[in-house]
């Protein structure tokens, strides 16, 4: 154990990279897959399943928390941690990109960000200094700074304004964060799929100086080959000495590119909210469990996998619970994907620990392209 945080870089394969976080409350090995835990809990699995799926950290989200049940409140019930059940790492994002996608009636000034709350239309205010203020009540090991992005495609002038204010919402999420010895404060990097603007972002956050620097404004919709694009030169901008984030990503084969292309970290709502929807990710894709054609089917979802969902239970069984709309079906399919999830990432560590990363990344998509049993 340590009382500071630290990030140690093991090995590269390529720009590929592995290493492992160290922080007071457990190491993150990276690359590392953080199942998403918005509200305070990862739905449908116990904290204790998601550990068992392999996880290291789990992410929670200051939008969500602030509104219900209140981080004052959390705070008194002695941190999101001993709230939630769940001693190791946790990263809580800021809140302004949340505030953009859910928030209505959003007034956004230089000062910060006024929303009315989707839950009760009540009225509030984010800004980079009440969003550390919350971070810090959550009791968050990895804290965000507070930031700001346009839906893509934007034009031009919009994104370079966009970023510059987060530039500047970042210096002040800095100095809001003081010094905090054992918790971490990660700037984002903005500048939409323009690579001077992403070079500018990444000159002014590395300018301010971060613990760890996330590649924020991607998985917008503007496409995997466009995400990829970006992808090939903005890490390369960060500093090599610390972990990048690459925030909301996301499919197996999004995450696997983007290791290749340098980040350390990843965090992706999709393996748990499609796990509730009868969707599991395998080595050979993507399976809907509420398909007719597993009506029957005594085999596992994986023969290979060695989750309880997979061990204990048959696709005609995982198909009927889908289709009843019974609550197993979304903790076992959750728990598959979460597990599949970090056996990928798993996968990729070693590979890159033993330099044969593209041989990995060959077979991961031989296993693809042959398709479903
Ligand atoms: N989640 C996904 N993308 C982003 C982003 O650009 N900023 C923040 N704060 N969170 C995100
Ligand atoms: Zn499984």
């Amino acid at each position: 154990m340590t009382d500071r945080f630290s990030f140690a870089l093991h090995a590269t394969d390529g720009a590929a990279r592995t290493g492992l976080i160290s922080t007071p409350r457990g190491g993150i090995r990276t690359p590392a897959f953080m199942p998403v835990g918005t509200a305070a809990t990862v739905k449908a699995m116990l904290p204790g399943s998601v550990r068992q799926t392999g996880a290291d950290i789990l992410l929670g989200n200051t939008y969500h928390l602030m509104l219900r049940p209140g981080a004052e409140r959390v705070a008194r019930l002695g941190g999101l941690h001993r709230f939630m059940n769940w001693d190791r790492p946790i990263l809580t994002d800021s809140g302004g990109f949340q505030v953009m996608s859910l928030a209505s009636l959003r007034k956004l000034t230089e000062e910060g960000v006024t929303f009315a709350s989707h839950i009760d239309g009540s009225k509030h205010m984010l800004s980079p200094e009440t969003s550390m203020e919350i971070q810090r009540l959550l009791g968050s090991d990895i804290v965000m700074a507070f930031d700001e992005c346009p839906a893509l495609p934007a034009d031009r002038a919009r994104i370079e304004e966009s970023m510059r204010l987060s530039m500047r919402w970042a210096q002040r999420s800095r100095d809001a964060f003081g010094d905090r010895p054992g918790h971490a404060l990660f700037g984002i990097q903005q500048g939409g799929l323009e690579p001077d603007l992403r070079e500018e972002s990444a000159e002014a956050l590395t300018g301010i100086g971060f613990d760890g620097y996330a590649i924020g404004g991607l998985a917008v919709g503007e496409g995997q080959e466009a995400m990829f694009a970006c992808l090939d030169h903005a890490p390369g901008a960060l500093p090599v000495d610390k972990p990048r984030y690459l925030m909301g990503v996301g499919k197996p084969d999004d995450i696997v590119g983007a290791v290749k292309r340098g980040v350390d970290m990843m965090d992706c709502v999709l393996p748990s909210r499609s796990g509730r929807t009868g969707q599991a990710w395998t080595r050979r894709g993507q399976v809907n469990l509420r398909n007719a054609r597993h009506a029957d089917d005594p085999r596992p979802l994986d023969a290979a996998c060695t989750c309880p969902a997979c061990t204990g239970y048959s696709r005609a069984y995982l198909h009927h619970v889908v289709r009843a709309g019974e609550m197993i079906a979304g903790m076992l399919l959750t728990w598959h994907n979460l597990h599949y999830y970090q056996e990928l990432m798993g996968g990729m560590r070693d590979a890159i620990a033993a330099g044969r990363f593209a041989a990995w990344e060959a077979g991961f998509h031989a296993a693809r392209a042959e398709g479903d049993i």
